[in-house]
């Protein structure tokens, strides 16, 4: 027998990654980009925070900023923040960039949380990403990791995207 899945009139989304400058915020311009365009920005809710604290308050790293403004994506809005306990009451979803972000999140989560705790590229769609399991983290390395880091989020956002219209009512 099928189990039903409640639906939500309303769900949100918080992408994680370490320093909240690169990967997270990407996503959380992508995604929420992607929302805009359904028409769907009431309905669904979308923010990011980090496990580290090196960059609080900060913008994100330009090499990022940069990056995505060139596909289309505005992150002048944003400012790194830590991941707190009160994310825990208010995000349906926590979508974490790599596994050690994902397991900060599983030990950081309080018994009594009811979301969902998942990798981001558990949502990807193209084959060509199918040994790609983890945004990996563009940060130490050459320029060409922040492209590459876009395409891997543009790619599972559609798949995240279409798993959070099928849960809405
Ligand atoms: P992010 O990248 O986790 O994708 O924001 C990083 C940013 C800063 C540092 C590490 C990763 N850092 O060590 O300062």
């Amino acid at each position: 027998m099928n189990k039903k899945i409640p639906t939500m009139s309303r769900i949100s989304l918080l992408f994680v990654c370490l320093g909240n400058i690169c990967r997270s915020p990407t996503a959380h311009v992508v995604f929420e980009s992607m929302v805009n365009a359904k028409g769907l920005a009431d309905r669904i809710h979308v923010d990011s925070a980090g496990t580290g604290d090196w960059h609080l308050g900060k913008a994100p790293d330009t090499r990022s900023s940069a990056t995505a403004l060139e596909r289309g994506y505005d992150m002048s809005n944003l400012k790194s923040r830590l991941v707190t306990s009160d994310d825990f009451l208010n995000f349906d979803y926590i979508i974490a960039m790599d596994s050690k972000n994902l397991a900060d999140m599983h030990a950081m989560s309080p018994p009594n949380f009811e979301g969902i705790i998942r990798l981001m590229l558990d949502y990807s769609q193209s084959d060509r990403y199918l040994d790609v399991r983890e945004v990996p983290d563009p940060y130490y390395g050459g320029e060409d990791g922040f492209p590459f880091v876009v395409d891997l989020i543009e790619d599972a956002s559609k798949g995240l995207l279409d798993s959070i219209i099928a849960e809405l009512d």
